[in-house]
């Protein structure tokens, strides 16, 4: 357990408080301490675990091990379990969610949460900082604190003496509902505030979201489970934090920043802008945005906005304006409120991510491999800065999914650079007559025919190399950086040549000629003679590259190079059994079988064949593992049961590397065994043999020796 997972995922709602290794620990406190020495010892633990928490989820600066922090943690765990009278709300241990509510309670806010007016464009953020001025009467150059708008759910969190007591929702900006359950499970909301001249109570507000990867990998494994992913972070965070079970909260990976104060009371001197009360706020433990920034005028807030704009989607969570708030808090007094937003702040948007169109069509794409893609032709729109008039479908499980027909309205996101996506349709607006999307019958490119097989998402062309849309895709992958990389044939130059019949296959690259070159549209003397001599330049590489640039259907370059460096020689690799194969690390039966087939193909060996021919090369030699000097060159190794430093395939590699041959069973050719824990029957046999058995301990020791 680490301080990375101790209240995430799996571990946090199923374990049980303190485990039975807590006792086993050195460090464990023994069932006599006496019970004054036990809350002393519990209060210490409690501050340093706080310490800790706060430089790894808040700072990002661990600055002890996790095995430290885990023995700390079981440590206070077991106290608190020798003395229960002794657990507080706040303690370490206690963010895990506890038992289920049967709904949220209301909270009244004793200062309205209150909203932002929007600027959507460059004009409207012109005439807020007009007003301004006009309202101060005063030419003066206005100072704006920036900050990012994070895409989530607004959160106040109110502590008292220090103390976390109450977490609720803005709701309708005066009454929201009672999330404290689920927020005390969130990693950077500190349940006690750090220092000691915080206020008596302090109200800090801010907002709850769920970074990208998080919302990534949500959606990714509820895909795989059949659970309805969230259409995006907004509703991760929303969907997440109004949780009746906050034991369901307390696994999804959400994070809290502050951008502001509400109710603050008791005697504390404040500092007099914004940006210091934001820097107080960090001060007592919270998280602010680390882009945050103070700006003199208009022309500087603007820079901010562009510059930041920018890296938006470099950043680690979902941004979708900045906000720009008048620092001086004597200013914002004199500016005050309309209605529900202050006159002081504004949220300056990004052009919308996700925007509505209409779907006019769909086409199917042929990929390298046959795959088929459906893709929706959609009415342009104007999405995050750019026209869309494409966006992905994935395949037919997906427009199942969706129940998406075309005629639909329907809501397409785009993040990032990735290709836009259709989101969901938009049902109350679908028109009486739809046409259903099916999948065609044969190739609309070759017109082979499409297979789709039981299980699979994907349905594929059955056209190989005669179907010209795989032939694109396959001559664009065997030319690429990681393969051949002949530098300046681009995926434009390929198509054209495809096209204009010049290349059927990849050997056919290698005997094109000045004329044929120069003839395509837009293709000048020069760079043609800069393309041939790339060719020509290609023509000399590795095997692993070799092997990657032949496409062979899930063999990307790790496992191209781990097939390389097994074999050493192409030959070897294309007379390889199934059952060889899979003793390769990360060849499994399925990326075996791929390859075998492959190579079982009368024109994939004549492809190769005229390739050789046409001067590819690269150096063969014996395998590490077959070379003479090895250390352990013709030994045969078998390892069994369960290692603790590293895995099997770690072990195997391990031994490869020092020659040996890795085989998975015992026999009187295995020279000696590697025995975990647990080993069975390899173990009996090898002693039943007479043969050499080293445990993890000694295969440590012997593999240390060299
Ligand atoms: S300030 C009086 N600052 O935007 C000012 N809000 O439209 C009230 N939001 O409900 C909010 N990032 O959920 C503020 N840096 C930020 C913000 C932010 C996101 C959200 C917040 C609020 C909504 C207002």
């Amino acid at each position: 357990m680490s301080q990375q997972d101790f209240f995430s995922q799996e571990s946090s709602s199923t374990k049980e408080p303190a485990s039975s290794e807590a006792s086993s620990s050195s460090n464990s406190p023994s069932i006599s301490v006496p019970v004054k020495e036990a809350s002393s010892q519990i209060d210490d633990l409690r501050h340093t675990i706080n310490l800790h928490n706060h430089r790894y989820y808040v700072l990002d600066e661990p600055s002890i091990p996790d095995a430290e922090y885990d023995r700390l943690l079981r440590e206070l765990q077991t106290l608190e379990q020798q003395y229960p009278e002794f657990i507080t709300p706040d303690s370490p241990t206690q963010r895990v969610g506890g038992t289920p509510l049967p709904g949220f309670t209301e909270v009244q806010h004793e200062r309205p949460m209150l909203s932002l007016d929007n600027a959507m464009n460059a004009e409207e953020f012109k005439a807020f900082e007009l007003r301004l001025r006009d309202r101060l009467k005063d030419d003066q150059t206005i100072e704006f604190a920036c900050e990012p708008k994070l895409d989530g759910l607004a959160i106040s969190l109110l502590y008292e003496q220090g103390k976390l007591v109450r977490a609720a929702t803005r709701g309708d900006g005066v009454t929201g509902e009672d999330v404290t359950q689920n927020v005390r499970t969130i990693k950077n909301i500190p349940l006690a505030l750090q220092g000691n001249d915080y206020p008596s109570r302090l109200e800090v507000r801010g907002e709850v979201y769920m970074p990208k990867a998080g919302f990534e990998a949500y959606n990714e494994r509820a895909l795989a489970e059949g659970i309805k992913p969230f259409a995006n972070p907004r509703n991760a965070a929303a969907g997440s934090l109004r949780q009746l079970d906050s034991r369901i909260t307390a696994k999804r990976p959400l994070e809290f920043c502050a951008y502001s104060m509400g109710v603050v009371s008791g005697d504390v001197e404040l500092p007099d802008t914004h940006f210091g009360l934001l820097e107080k706020i960090q001060y007592w433990g919270l998280r602010i945005n680390e882009e945050t920034r103070v700006v003199k005028g208009l022309d500087a807030a603007q820079d901010f906005f562009i510059k930041l704009g920018a890296k938006r989607h470099s950043l680690a969570y979902e941004i979708d304006g900045i906000v720009f708030k008048v620092n001086s808090l004597a200013l914002q007094e004199t500016l005050g409120f309309v209605a529900r937003a202050p006159r002081w702040a504004i949220a300056y948007k990004f052009p919308a991510v996700e925007e509505l169109t209409q779907l006019l069509g769909v086409d199917f794409q042929v990929g390298r491999t046959g795959a088929i893609t459906p893709v929706a032709r959609l009415k342009p729109v104007h999405v995050a800065g750019v026209t869309v008039s494409n966006a992905t479908l994935h395949n037919m499980d997906e427009i199942a999914r969706l129940d998406v027909r075309i005629g639909d309205t329907v809501i397409i996101r785009r993040a990032g650079d990735v290709i836009p996506q259709v989101v969901s349709v938009v049902l109350d607006r679908r028109p009486s007559e739809t046409i259903k999307i099916t999948l065609p019958e044969s190739c609309p490119v070759c017109n082979s025919h499409i297979e789709r097989v039981e299980g699979e998402a994907v349905a594929r062309c059955a056209g190989g190399l005669v179907c010209s849309a795989q032939r694109k895709e396959a001559i664009k992958h065997f030319a690429s950086r990681k393969a051949l990389d002949v530098e300046g044939l681009g995926d434009k130059l390929i198509e054209q040549l495809v096209e204009a019949d010049l290349i059927h296959s990849f050997d056919d690259l290698f005997h094109l000629q000045l004329d044929e070159l120069i003839a395509l549209e837009r293709m000048a003397e020069k760079s043609a003679q800069n393309v041939l001599k790339a060719i020509e330049k290609s023509k000399n590489t590795t095997l692993a590259r070799f092997i990657y640039a032949l496409g062979i259907r899930e063999v990307g370059t790790v496992t191209a190079n781990n097939l390389a460096n097994h074999y050493g020689f192409l030959d070897r690799v294309m007379q390889a059994t199934k059952d060889e194969l899979l003793e390769i690390s990360d060849i499994g039966d399925i990326v075996a079988s791929h390859i075998v087939n492959f190579f079982a193909e009368e024109h994939n060996r004549s492809v190769i064949e005229q390739l050789r021919k046409a001067g590819v090369h690269w150096v063969e030699s014996e395998p590490d593992n077959a070379k003479e000097d090895a250390p352990l060159h013709g030994q045969v190794a078998v390892i069994t049961g369960t290692l603790s430093q590293m895995n099997r395939e770690e072990a195997k590699a391990k031994l490869e590397l020092l020659g040996a041959k890795v085989t998975g069973s015992v026999s009187a050719k295995t020279d000696f065994l590697v025995a975990g824990e647990k080993a069975g029957s390899k173990l009996t046999k090898a002693q039943q043999l007479d043969i050499k058995v080293y445990d993890e301990a000694a295969f440590l020791a012997f593999l240390a020796s060299y």
